[in-house]
């Protein structure tokens, strides 16, 4: 078989030697603790689970949906960017649903990256960025977002000719996998950059409603004369427990919102329409239930962020997201590290090094698991004597 030379450019996927680790641990009778994944624990909300039992039952919903998503969820999406942002949108030219947010994400590199293009991505980041580009035939450049400057890029450090040549530019607060927030100078600074270079600034909002302590995240579309270069997409997957549903939607740019559905068109056929209407009706949810969520993330994040200072870990409070970004102890590499954690404590945690080269040196907490399950991980730590200070010693 000749595969597309494409395929060999992409980098090895770690978490697939990730799983490989896990089988071989599970062999030895491990039992083994996942913190590895961002998918929640717990149930859709329940708005969407009843209203999904009235939209199956519908025969109007079983057929091919239209390409763009249904007038209902593309209305409904624009009405929630106006309540949620004051965001004005036309639900015709600039709204369009997608399979969850991965694949618009992978494709809109398609509609707007050629051969020779670069892009901009933060490093770390979610690997889609990175992959989709290589896959589109262009070059990924990194913008590192670094501890001291609160995770977020510095767009003064991209050198000229490269924004000369760059396409498009991504950006997502919070932040996966740094869990780190931005206000709206940040996307304010994004848009100038964007405007200057005639780059598409494509923002992943897909933990905007997972914020706390007072935290609320912002949309690059209010910034003024944001939609003259800019798009955001939006996921049910995280905000309303929906990750299998497959659901979400791009807003913003109208040409940029036309291209991606061009390549769209040629590719997917659409959102399942009851999913649609299930997903309309998130936006109508009383608050509680996102608050419900919130507030049990919020207590698992004060569990683990204590237990870990405990540990010698110098965590700052995270805003927003369920993840925990966390230096590796000294001396060791983040594979390294998460082989420790593996094979001394049976918790998987991914290696910084998955999310791109300024991943190295740290790993990630899922916080994806209840209290008792969170607790269980730190006293194993303990027990393993794991902790921040830990030297290499204690490897044999
Ligand atoms: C930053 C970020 N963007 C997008 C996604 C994709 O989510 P979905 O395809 O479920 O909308 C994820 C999933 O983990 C993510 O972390």
């Amino acid at each position: 078989m000749r595969q597309s030379e494409r395929l060999n450019k992409i980098p090895p996927y770690l978490f697939a030697e990730i799983d490989r680790k896990i089988a071989e641990a599970k062999a030895k009778g491990i039992d083994v603790i996942s913190l590895g994944i961002g998918d929640p624990d717990t149930p859709t909300i329940p708005t969407v689970v009843e209203e999904m039992h009235k939209a199956i039952d519908e025969p109007k919903n079983h057929d091919y949906p239209s390409y763009n998503g249904s007038e209902q969820f593309r209305k409904a999406s624009c009405k929630w960017m106006k309540e949620r942002f004051g965001v004005d949108l036309d639900a015709n030219t600039e709204m369009l649903a997608n399979i969850g947010s991965k694949e618009a994400i992978a494709h809109v590199f398609f509609a707007f990256v050629d051969a020779g293009d670069y892009t901009l991505i933060p490093d770390p980041g979610y690997p889609v960025y990175k992959n989709a580009t290589i896959f589109a035939g262009g070059t990924p450049y990194s913008m590192p977002l670094l501890a001291e400057n609160n995770w977020l890029p510095d767009f003064d450090k991209i050198p000229e000719e490269i924004a000369k040549k760059s396409k498009l530019m991504f950006l997502n607060y919070p932040n996966n996998p740094t869990g780190a927030v931005c206000d709206l100078d940040l996307f304010k600074k994004a848009v100038d950059f964007c405007k200057k270079y005639d780059i598409l600034l494509c923002h992943d909002q897909a933990y905007c409603e997972m914020t706390y302590d007072g935290y609320v995240a912002p949309s690059v579309l209010e910034v003024e004369g944001a939609k003259d270069v800019a798009i955001e997409f939006f996921s049910h997957s995280k905000s309303y427990n929906m990750t299998g549903w497959r659901v979400g939607f791009v807003c913003g740019n109208a040409q940029a919102i036309k291209a991606l559905g061009t390549i769209k068109n040629n590719i997917d056929s659409g959102v399942f329409k009851a999913i649609q209407q299930a997903a309309s009706k998130a936006y109508e949810a009383p608050k509680e239930q996102i608050e419900k969520l919130n507030k049990m993330y919020k207590e698992r994040r004060d569990v683990a962020e204590a237990g870990l200072r405990e540990l010698g870990w110098d965590v700052k409070t995270s805003k927003a997201t369920f993840y925990l970004w966390l230096p590796v102890p000294k001396g060791f590499t983040s594979e390294e590290f998460a082989t420790v954690m593996l094979e001394r404590a049976g918790v998987v945690v991914p290696p910084g090094n998955g999310y791109g080269t300024y991943g190295e040196g740290y790993f990630r907490i899922a916080l994806t698991k209840d209290i008792e399950t969170i607790k269980k991980v730190l006293s194993r730590m303990k027990e393993a004597g794991i902790s921040f200070n830990m030297g290499r010693a204690v490897i044999k």
